[in-house]
């Protein structure tokens, strides 16, 4: 692919959002200079070793190293020198209290203040609050210095794709020349363009993303209603997603929602909402539907194999099937899945998980609060009451159920994700209890009737949407 002009560009930062935007900026013939405070790292990425799971990362930091257009140095101040615009892709953790704790951007912005080349422009592509880039240009002091907000819209797991075929690029400042400039680095991809203010680029992200939010607890409230009327939130989400206006995506029901985005940002959002005396009620629902959802299930995982005390799972045996917030990335930050696992262990529960990206060479990546992690799914099965599919890695769809019917202590599957065939697993003898949809159990060829929760029907889920 080629570029009307090739820009020098640094980014300070290469995680997710840094090493991403590195790679892809250089695939569209930029010259990139992105910079790392991490030695180790920064020699890694240089041999093009990608130390995060990410689809066509490694094979387009390779294609960057190999044309000379991407390289890896070690400190911001090498990385700048030349360059005509600079991003800010450097972590915006949430703090105890609730805040973004913004002390990387910061110290990077007091870092270059006066090194910046003269004219540049300097883009917060991190999640930031709104107000940051008026924050950033006061504390650079440097009006020759451009502060843009460009942010990103990019989904783990699917970064690179998200990257070059955006649904829009946003790019805000209130000096509108060079957010022109900025917005001219996307030249090449065939997205719509927002070119706006710097505050309102800050909030479409966080919009955006508190939507989705929003989205999912609905659906996972009209989950939790289709299973107490006996409707089926496969058919009903499907539907519902017909109307243009509403659209298929984000309507799977799940366990909540993770990841290292939607919880931050929503609490960042309910917080800016606090400080502009906005009472952004509907946010805060969607917030308590999400915790909402985890306890119900595992207060369902109780009734289905617990007792009556205080502790009904004591000294159960759960296995679980992924660990990650969602497939396709070995990230557990926020993870439903180990907040559904620490729920459940709440209940006396003993846990034995199995992920496909958290073991290396058969040995567990990291330790999991409350969770023995194993190598093999169906030694996370063996001996378990219950099995609860959390994420929906798709090689569980294809675990050998006679193999797991005979390890489970009890052949009984909770599939938080809607995930598996419920006839494959009836057929090995195993009761499916899904998300808003009738559970599957008896044997195949019985006649079947019941109730959501404890009963039996022939009903199978529909196929629930998959996100656009
Ligand atoms: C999210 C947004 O989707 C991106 O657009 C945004 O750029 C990113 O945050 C960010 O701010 O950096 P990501 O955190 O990678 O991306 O994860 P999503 O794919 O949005 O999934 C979030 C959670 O919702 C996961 O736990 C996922 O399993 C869950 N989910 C998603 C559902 O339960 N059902 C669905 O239909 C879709």
């Amino acid at each position: 692919m080629s570029t009307v002009h090739r820009h020098h560009i640094a980014v300070i930062g290469t995680g997710y959002v840094g090493l991403t935007a590195g790679a892809c900026l250089a695939s569209l013939g930029h010259r990139v200079v992105c910079a790392d405070m991490d030695p180790d790292k920064v020699e890694r990425l240089t041999r093009g070793e990608i130390p995060i799971l990410e689809e066509s990362l490694p094979e387009l930091v390779r294609e960057g190293l190999d044309s000379g257009l991407l390289t890896f140095v070690l400190g911001a101040e090498k990385a700048i020198c030349d360059a005509e615009t600079v991003f800010v892709c450097v972590g915006t953790p949430m703090s105890p209290d609730g805040d973004l704790d913004m002390t990387a951007v910061d110290a990077v912005a007091d870092e270059i203040r006066d090194l910046l080349p003269h004219g540049c422009a300097l883009v917060t592509k991190s999640t930031v609050p709104v107000g940051t880039a008026a924050r950033l240009t006061r504390r650079l002091d440097r009006p020759d210095v451009a502060v843009v907000s460009n942010p990103e819209f990019l989904r783990e797991g699917t970064s690179v794709h998200d990257f070059l075929h955006p649904d829009r690029v946003v790019v805000g400042a209130d000096d509108r020349e060079a957010a022109e400039r900025v917005a001219a680095l996307y030249a090449t991809l065939d997205a719509p363009m927002v070119i706006t203010d710097a505050a309102s680029a800050e909030l479409i992200k966080y919009a955006a993303n508190c939507f989705l939010a929003v989205k999912l607890s609905y659906v996972n409230v009209i989950a939790e209603l289709c299973e107490r009327v006996g409707a089926d939130v496969g058919q009903v989400a499907t539907a519902m997603g017909k109307d243009h206006r509403i659209g298929g995506a984000f309507l799977r029901p799940g366990p909540g929602w993770g990841g290292s985005c939607l919880p931050k940002d929503t609490r960042a959002m309910l917080r800016t909402a606090e400080t502009a005396d906005v009472d952004f009620q509907l946010l805060r629902a969607a917030i308590d539907v999400n915790i909402h959802q985890r306890e119900r299930i595992a207060d369902k995982i109780a009734r289905l194999c617990g007792t009556d005390s205080a502790t009904p799972l004591d000294g159960v045996r759960i296995g679980v099937l992924g660990l990650t917030f969602k497939a396709g990335t070995d990230d557990m930050r926020d993870s439903p899945a180990v907040a559904l696992a620490g729920a459940l262990a709440r209940l006396g529960a003993e846990l034995v998980a199995y992920d496909p990206v958290l073991t290396v060479g058969g040995t567990p990546a990291a330790p999991v609060p409350d969770v023995t992690v194993v190598d093999d799914p169906y030694e996370a099965g063996k001996g378990a009451a219950c099995l609860v599919l959390c994420t929906e890695w798709p090689e569980f769809r294809d675990l050998d159920w006679n193999l797991m019917a005979k390890a489970l202590d009890r052949p009984l599957v909770v599939d938080t994700r809607n995930h598996l065939d419920p006839e494959a697993l009836r057929a090995a003898g195993i009761a499916w209890h899904g998300v808003g949809v009738r559970p599957v159990t008896g044997l195949a060829g019985d006649p079947v009737t019941g109730t959501a929760d404890s009963p039996v029907t022939e009903q199978r889920p529909a196929a629930v949407p998959q996100p656009g």
